[in-house]
C-alpha cells in the first residue's frame, strides 16, 4: 500500500509533515519526515515493536538479566555510564563500585600520562600511545579519537595497531621514539591471536632500543578481562584495568577499553562522553515507544528491510572527523544482528540485520550517490551532521550544510519526466535530442533518508549518538528475536586459521583440505 506512495505528494499533502515526524533528545535532532511513513504505518510499526516486548526487554538488559542467552551473560554496558551511580545487580552484586574503581584508576593514570609524571625508561614523558587491539578493542576509541581531535591535548599523539599484517605495526610505529611511547593492550578476552601477536613484537620493538626488561612496566598497560593471561604475557597486574564479561566487546569503548580515549582526550571529557551516552539511555528506557527515538530508527530500519526487501544501511555522516563512525557502526551493527537463528535456536524465516556500509560527505556524493540516487536498490540512509564545526574556516561549513541538505531533498523528491522535459526545453534542446536524453536525466526519487543533527561534535553529544544506535540496534534485535549480543559467526574462520597455520608450517605436500585450499595452500609454499 504506501509502496503506491511518493513522498514529493506526502509533503504537498502536509505542510506540518516535518513536525509530526520529528523529535528531539539528549541534543540530538531525529528528522525522519524523508521516510516512506504515514501516522498510520508508524502505529503499525509501534505495535510490532509492543508485540515483541521491547519495554520488557529493555528493563531485563537495565536489570543486569542474562539476555545474552547463548553465552549465559548480563549485557551492561550501561552500567559503565550510569552517572546516576543508582545501583546495578548482576548476580544479587552492585557493579557500581568496581565500576567506578576502575574510572578512578583510568583518571589517576590518564592524568598522569598527560601531565608528564608518567615517565618511561629515561625518565621521558610519554609522546605516543599505541592502542593495540582488534574489532571492538579497535574500533571505538579509534572512531571516538579522531571523532574529538579538537579535544585532544597537544603533544600527545595516538595511534592504533589492530591487523596481523606486519605492514600495520611497522607503519605505525616509523618515526616513534620507543622511550617516549606507550602500549595499551587491549584484549578483552586477552587470547586473541592477533593481539597478541602484535603485542609480543611490540615488546620485542621496545626491548631491542632499551635491553631491559624492566622497562616493560613503563611502556605497557593492559586492558582486559581475564587477568591471569595478563600476568602470563609479562604485564604488571597494577598495569591492568579491567573490566568484566558482561561488557561485550563491541559495547567496550566505555569501559577500561576507552583508556586511549582518556589520555588523549583527558577525563573529564571521557565523562561526559559516558554522561551524553547514560542521558540516551535515560531517554531509551523511560520516553513512551512513540516518542523513543532509538525505537522509531529501530522501527524505520525493519519496515525497509523487512517491508520493501532493503538489504544495506547507509549511514554518511557530513563532518570529516566522523568519517570512521561508519567502520565503527558496521562492527556495532553487523556483528550484533547478522544471525539467523532466533533466541530458541529455530532458523529465521525472515531478514535480520543490514549490511551496514558508509562514507563521510561530500566525499560519498562524488563517489557511490550515482548508485544511491538512480541505481536499483533501495538503500535507506541516515544522514549525520553538527551544526556547527569544529573548526573554524570562512564558507566551508554552510557549503557542507547545503550538501547535505540537497542531498536528503533530492533522494525523498527525484525529478519527474515533466520537470526534465521543461529543463531541457528551456536549454534550447531539440525534440529528438529531448527524447535520447529524457529517461537518463529523470530520478525516480523517494528514497527514505533520516536526518540526525547534533548542534556539534562534542563528547557528550557523540555519547549520545553511539548510544542511540546501540539501542537502535537492540530494539532490531528483540523485533527479530535474535541475540544481538553473542558472534558465533567469527569462531569457525579462526579455528581454521590455526590447522591452516599448520598445514603451511608443514614441509610437506598438503592433502588434508578441500582442493580448493590444498591447491592454494601449496601454490603459497612454493615461495616460503
Ligand atoms: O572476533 C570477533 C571478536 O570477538 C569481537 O567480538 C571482539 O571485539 C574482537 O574479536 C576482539 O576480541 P578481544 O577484545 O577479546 O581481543
Amino acid at each position: 500500500m504506501m509502496e503506491k506512495h511518493h513522498m514529493r505528494d506526502l509533503f504537498a499533502q502536509d505542510p506540518g509533515r516535518f513536525e509530526s515526524f520529528s523529535l528531539l533528545a539528549s541534543d540530538l535532532l531525529l528528522d525522519y519526515s524523508k521516510n516512506r511513513i504515514t501516522s498510520e504505518t508508524m502505529s503499525l510499526l509501534f505495535s510490532l515493536a509492543r508485540e515483541a516486548g521491547i519495554d520488557e526487554q529493555k528493563a531485563r538488559m537495565f536489570n543486569g538479566d542474562r539476555i545474552n542467552v547463548t553465552e549465559d551473560r548480563a549485557v551492561l554496558h550501561v552500567a559503565l555510564r550510569n552517572r546516576s551511580n543508582e545501583p546495578v545487580y548482576v548476580d544479587g552484586n552492585d557493579v557500581m563500585p568496581e565500576v567506578n574503581r576502575v574510572l578512578d584508576k583510568m583518571r589517576d593514570f590518564s592524568d598522569a600520562v598527560r601531565n608528564g609524571q608518567w615517565r618511561g625508561y629515561t625518565d621521558k614523558p610519554v609522546t605516543d600511545v599505541v592502542n593495540i587491539g582488534i574489532g571492538g578493542s579497535d574500533l571505538g576509541p579509534l572512531m571516538v579519537t579522531s571523532a574529538l581531535k579538537a579535544y585532544s591535548k597537544p603533544g600527545i599523539r595516538v595511534h592504533f595497531i589492530s591487523n596481523i599484517d606486519g605492514a600495520h605495526f611497522t607503519d605505525t610505529v616509523e618515526g616513534l621514539d620507543p622511550e617516549t611511547t606507550l602500549f595499551i593492550v587491549a584484549s578483552k578476552t586477552f587470547t586473541t591471536k592477533e593481539t597478541l601477536t602484535n603485542a609480543t613484537t611490540a615488546r620485542q620493538w621496545l626491548l631491542d632500543a632499551c635491553k631491559d626488561n624492566s622497562a616493560i612496566a613503563r611502556h605497557f598497560v593492559a586492558l582486559s578481562t581475564n587477568s591471569e593471561a595478563v600476568q602470563a604475557f609479562g604485564i604488571d597486574k597494577d598495569n591492568m584495568f579491567e573490566f568484566w564479561d558482561w561488557v561485550g566487546g563491541r559495547y567496550s569503548l566505555w569501559s577500561a577499553v576507552g583508556l586511549s580515549i582518556a589520555i588523549y582526550i583527558g577525563m573529564d571529557n571521557f565523562e561526559a562522553l559516558l554522561k551524553g551516552a547514560h542521558q540516551m539511555d535515560r531517554h531509551f528506557l523511560e520516553a513512551p515507544l512513540e516518542s523513543n527515538m532509538p525505537v522509531i530508527m529501530a522501527m524505520l530500519g525493519i519496515w525497509y528491510i523487512n517491508f520493501f526487501g532493503a538489504t544495506s544501511l547507509g549511514v554518511m555522516p557530513y563532518d570529516q572527523r566522523l568519517k570512521l563512525l561508519p567502520v565503527y557502526l558496521r562492527q556495532a551493527d553487523m556483528e550484533s544482528n547478522g544471525k539467523c537463528s532466533t533466541r530458541d535456536g529455530d532458523i529465521v524465516d525472515y531478514r535480520t540485520g543490514p549490511i551496514v556500509w558508509g562514507e563521510a560527505g561530500t566525499d560519498g556524493q562524488h563517489s557511490f550517490y550515482q548508485l544511491i540516487q538512480q541505481g536499483t536498490h533501495l538503500i535507506p540512509c541516515d544522514f549525520i551532521v553538527p551544526v556547527e564545526s569544529q573548526v573554524d574556516l570562512p564558507n566551508h561549513h554552510k557549503m557542507l550544510l547545503a550538501n547535505y541538505l540537497a542531498q536528503t531533498k533530492a533522494l525523498m523528491k527525484g525529478k519527474t519526466p515533466q520537470e526534465v522535459r521543461t529543463e531541457l526545453e528551456a536549454e534550447g534542446k531539440s525534440a529528438a535530442q529531448i527524447d535520447a536524453l529524457l529517461q537518463h536525466k529523470v530520478f525516480e526519487g523517494n528514497k527514505p533518508t533520516n536526518s540526525i543533527v547534533m548542534p556539534r561534535v562534542t563528547p557528550a553529544t557523540l555519547g549520545s549518538l553511539i548510544a542511540l544506535y546501540e539501542h537502535k540496534i537492540f530494539t532490531q534485535g528483540i523485533v527479530w528475536n535474535i541475540n544481538s549480543f553473542d558472534q558465533w559467526g567469527v569462531e569457525l574462520g579462526k579455528s581454521l586459521a590455526n590447522t591452516i597455520q599448520d598445514s603451511l608450517d608443514s614441509d610437506d605436500k598438503v592433502t588434508s583440505h578441500d582442493s580448493s585450499t590444498n591447491g592454494l595452500i601449496n601454490y603459497f609454499k612454493q615461495y616460503f
